[in-house]
């Protein structure tokens, strides 16, 4: 019963989806477990480029069971559309599954992100705008559309009629907004899911016969741990769990079932969306990182903020989710510098601390304290072994492996599939 989560350990765009890519070739399932089309998972096949969003990244390989969990919350707008992209790019979507108990994310939930952010004036969340609060908001008040309810029009024409009344009442006396009509959101939704509705079943018996059967599960995490519901810097998070637990409950399988647990660690960090950030570089050195990563959001195209990697982060990550190992992406970016720093705790009013504070004033007043190391001056984009990098890039690594007390499995230093080292056992 291999089974292996990823996750990501900082605030997202680690380059899980690279990670996912490679280790989904060694998988016969893989499962994302929370979370919706607020993801954007880059995948580079040869010369082609894939811009996943609900779909896992085991897609693209046309045998491997993939599976949307209970977990998500799906806009089955987006669904579609991501969908027939792929098979318009020739790639078969027939092996996907979608659970029956994920949410629904619907044209008011929409709409409601936008409106409350815009509410929050300064203290904007810097969401992605697709919804993603406001369906899961729905699902703890216990009022959420799901997939089965698809299967049972009647069902749905109730839950609907009900929800789009509760959204106008609070759409014209909260915000002053224009509401909804149940009918038009009926027809289009309906008609959207005549596309999918024959992949809705219950994926947790799909994913407990595929273990029975002894088949290899991957569990691709989306966004990172600081955007986790109760492990991130809250409120500046997003509305699930990101973390290795996410993976029990959004997929429904318990712990006994998981084996191992990768997180992705950039090589440096970046944050979308507000929020403190220790390591943010807000100079050249913070742009340079951005224009060589080509660090702009894949969802909604913003530029990325751009720091030194945080160890403190790093080891969070390690025991929120129990880290077996860890996958370094994106080590080339930092190709050219002098030198390379590396946050190993914060000062906080004159005291160190390894640990990340919940407190949001705590985080802010944090002042990193770095080490510094040597960078190299070669490009790495070439090596296909450890031994291929310069000595210092390994001094690097090791150093990194150190301070977050768990090996590394993998390292990452290009797009590209060949691009990947591999450092120890996948699976
Ligand atoms: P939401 O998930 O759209 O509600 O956004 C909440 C916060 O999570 C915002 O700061 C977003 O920028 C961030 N976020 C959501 N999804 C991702 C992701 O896939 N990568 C990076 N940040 C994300």
């Amino acid at each position: 019963m291999p089974s292996t989560v990823i996750v990501g350990t900082q605030w997202g765009d680690e380059g899980k989806g690279k990670v996912t890519d490679f280790l989904a070739e060694r998988a016969g399932v893989v499962v994302r477990y929370q979370g919706g089309n607020n993801a954007g998972h880059t995948v580079v096949v040869g010369e082609e480029e894939f811009r996943l969003r609900l779909v896992p990244s085991g897609i693209l390989y046309p045998e491997k069971l993939c599976l949307l969990g209970n977990g998500m919350v799906i806009d089955p707008e987006a669904l579609v559309s991501e969908l027939s992209e792929l098979e318009g790019r020739g790639v078969s979507t027939a092996n996907l599954r979608i659970s029956d108990r994920a949410h629904l994310i619907l044209p008011y939930h929409k709409r409601l992100d936008e409106l409350e952010e815009r509410g929050r004036g300064a203290g904007k969340i810097g969401t992605t705008g697709r919804g993603i609060g406001p369906a899961y908001n729905d699902k703890s008040a216990r009022i959420g559309i799901r997939m089965a309810d698809l299967l049972d029009p009647a069902e749905f024409h109730e839950k609907l009629a009900a929800n789009v009344e509760l959204k106008n009442h609070y759409l014209k006396q909260v915000f002053g907004a224009d509401g909804f009509s149940a009918a038009a959101i009926e027809e289009e939704v309906l008609a959207l899911a005549e596309k999918f509705k024959g992949r809705i079943t219950d994926t947790s018996v799909v994913l407990h016969e595929a273990l029975r059967a002894g088949k290899k599960v991957l569990f691709e995490g989306a966004q990172g741990t600081f955007l986790d519901l109760d492990h991130g810097t809250y409120p500046f998070v997003t509305s699930s769990h990101p973390t290795a637990g996410g993976a029990c409950i959004g997929a429904g399988v318990g712990p006994t079932a998981i084996d191992k647990v990768i997180g992705v660690v950039k090589a440096y960090t970046t944050r979308v969306g507000a929020g403190p950030f220790p390591t943010e570089l807000k100079d050249a050195t913070g742009d340079r990182l951005r224009e060589r990563g080509h660090e702009f959001g894949t969802v909604t195209g913003r530029p990325r903020r751009c720091g030194w990697l945080d160890a403190v982060v790093v080891r969070y990550a390690v025991r929120v989710s129990g880290l077996t190992g860890i996958a370094i992406t994106k080590l080339d970016v930092l190709d050219g510098l002098a030198t390379v720093k590396i946050c190993t705790g914060y000062r906080i009013k004159g005291e160190v601390t390894q640990h990340f504070p919940a407190s949001l004033k705590a985080v802010e007043a944090a002042e990193p304290v770095y080490e510094e190391l040597p960078g190299w001056s070669e490009s790495i984009s070439d090596a296909t072994k450890l031994a291929d990098l310069p000595a210092n890039a390994r001094r690097y690594l090791d150093r990194i492996a150190e301070l977050a007390g768990v090996p590394i499995i993998l390292v990452s230093v290009g797009q590209r599939r060949r691009q990947t080292l591999i450092l120890d056992e996948l699976f």
